[in-house]
């Protein structure tokens, strides 16, 4: 087999390496291209670019298979916990018990947040996106742990900064909830696991007493587990970028946090079940629905439909779906909005526009069906995105950093006009 790639520019022949990854991945090193040719390569929205070599995520779009660290999706969301998926994809191994335990009591201990940055909610409107107050929190954290953004920072400050991201986003999460509803916050309650404080914080009220269902925890657990991470996403490739300038990891975090609002990433969870409602509210039915997302003079598009990386299926939809029919029947909650996805899927399933350009359900056309069944309000379903995805972002830019990789810096090929004389005002 070639281990090099041959490209004729101008007549004249140039060898580039070919690099193939541990799954047989095979990619073109076009390192030295510009130096040695004087081109670039142009590829907009990176659809044919690998921006790094990564030992975290493997996913075949074409197979509908993901593995974080080279465990299966499947086999992680069945047995395994959302802490120890968050170790596994930062540390690179499955943690050992006193590791898991260790790790565990370490995120406890900082669940609290300095009141000071309790202030800073007042400073937002009642009805703020939690997004955007979640991307705000995330960067003042910096301004709080001043010794994150040392870019010298030693391997245990950066423990520091990541324990206290994972223990204290779901605090600040909960508290940007309670804020919107004008109720007084909850303080985490540490004798209560990872999920089981987070609901805690969300539902517990002063008025009435709040127990955590054992049912809703596991779910939501699950539901974090198959957001970990998810390779050099848009959100994740924004925390690589922002996090190559060496700027404080929660700077890097707040930045992903921004990336993942979009409707075309995290916030199509959002986007689907307002979709789903829409739909139920015009009296159901797909057709007219996969008709609007077919015609192109119509800004519509079936949410939560389609992947750039997923070509047959994507994997986390296809547990989702599952435990959203088990959550739903173990709450006895019976949700239009669900058979409404149903149909829709099957009939975009089969139909020629879906089919030809290998539209599948995404991870997020069934998770916030269960979010909502869980409790969870529709603007909350992005930050629970958000904070699945949290151990992943931290894994990539750990990833970046320890490798030393260089500032992120694409070129691009200039097409306005040349050089021209400035003009004054009164003649132009
Ligand atoms: N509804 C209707 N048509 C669609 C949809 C959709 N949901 N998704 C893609 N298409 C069509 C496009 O119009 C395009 O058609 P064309 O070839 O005739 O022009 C073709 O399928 C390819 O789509 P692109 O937008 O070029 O694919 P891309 O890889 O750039 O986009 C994306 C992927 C953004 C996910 C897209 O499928 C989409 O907008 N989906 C809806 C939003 C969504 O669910 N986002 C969540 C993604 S998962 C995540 O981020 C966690």
């Amino acid at each position: 087999m070639s281990e090099f790639a041959e490209i004729i520019l101008d007549g004249k022949s140039f060898k580039l390496p070919i690099f193939t990854g541990s799954e047989g991945e095979k990619s073109i090193d076009i390192t030295s291209l510009r130096a040695e040719t004087g081109y670039v390569t142009l590829d907009s929205g990176y659809k044919n670019t690998g921006s790094t070599k990564s030992a975290i995520t493997f996913l075949d779009g074409e197979k509908g298979i993901l593995r974080y660290r080279g465990y299966s999706i499947e086999e992680l969301a069945e047995k395994s916990t959302f802490l120890e998926v968050a170790y596994l994809l930062i540390n690179g191994e499955l943690p050992a018990k006193a590791e898991l335990d260790h790790f565990t009591t370490r995120i406890r201990r900082h669940t609290l947040v300095n009141e000071d940055m309790r202030k800073i909610f007042d400073g937002f409107p009642v009805n703020a996106h939690p997004m955007g107050v979640m991307a705000a929190l995330a960067s003042a954290m910096a301004t709080f742990y001043p010794g994150s953004i040392d870019p010298n920072r030693s391997p245990e400050a950066i423990d520091l900064t990541i324990t206290r991201l994972l223990a204290k986003m779901p605090t600040l999460a909960t508290w940007a909830y309670k804020n919107s509803l004008g109720h007084p916050v909850n303080y985490p309650k540490n004798s209560l696991g990872y999920c089981a404080n987070f609901l805690h914080m969300m539902f517990a009220l002063p008025v009435e007493d709040y127990e955590v269902d054992p049912d809703v925890e596991k779910a939501l657990d699950t539901l974090l587990i198959l957001h970990a991470d998810h390779e050099q996403n848009c959100s994740a490739s924004t925390v690589r970028l922002a996090g190559s300038s060496q700027v404080s990891l929660y700077s890097a975090v707040s930045a992903g946090i921004s990336s993942l609002w979009g409707p075309l990433h995290g916030g199509a969870n959002q986007q689907v079940i307002e979709m789903l409602e829409k739909i139920k509210e015009d009296g159901g039915g797909s057709k007219k629905w996969l008709d609007k997302a077919k015609d192109k003079d119509d800004p519509f598009r079936l949410m939560g439909f389609g992947h750039r990386v997923y070509k047959n299926f994507d994997p986390r939809a296809k547990i989702i779906k599952v435990a959203c029919d088990k959550v739903l029947n173990k709450l006895g909650i019976n949700d239009p909005a669900l058979d409404i996805a149903k149909e829709l899927e099957e009939a975009a399933l089969s139909d020629e526009y879906f089919v030809e350009r290998k539209l599948y359900p995404n991870v997020d056309f069934y998770s916030g069906i269960i979010y909502r069944a869980l409790g969870i309000p529709t603007d909350m379903f992005t930050v629970m995105f958000a904070l699945g995805r949290l151990p992943g972002w931290i894994a990539q830019w750990k990833e970046m950093r320890g490798e030393g990789q260089p500032i992120g810096r694409p070129r691009q090929i200039y097409v306005g006009e040349q050089l021209r004389s400035y003009v004054n005002i009164d003649k132009r």
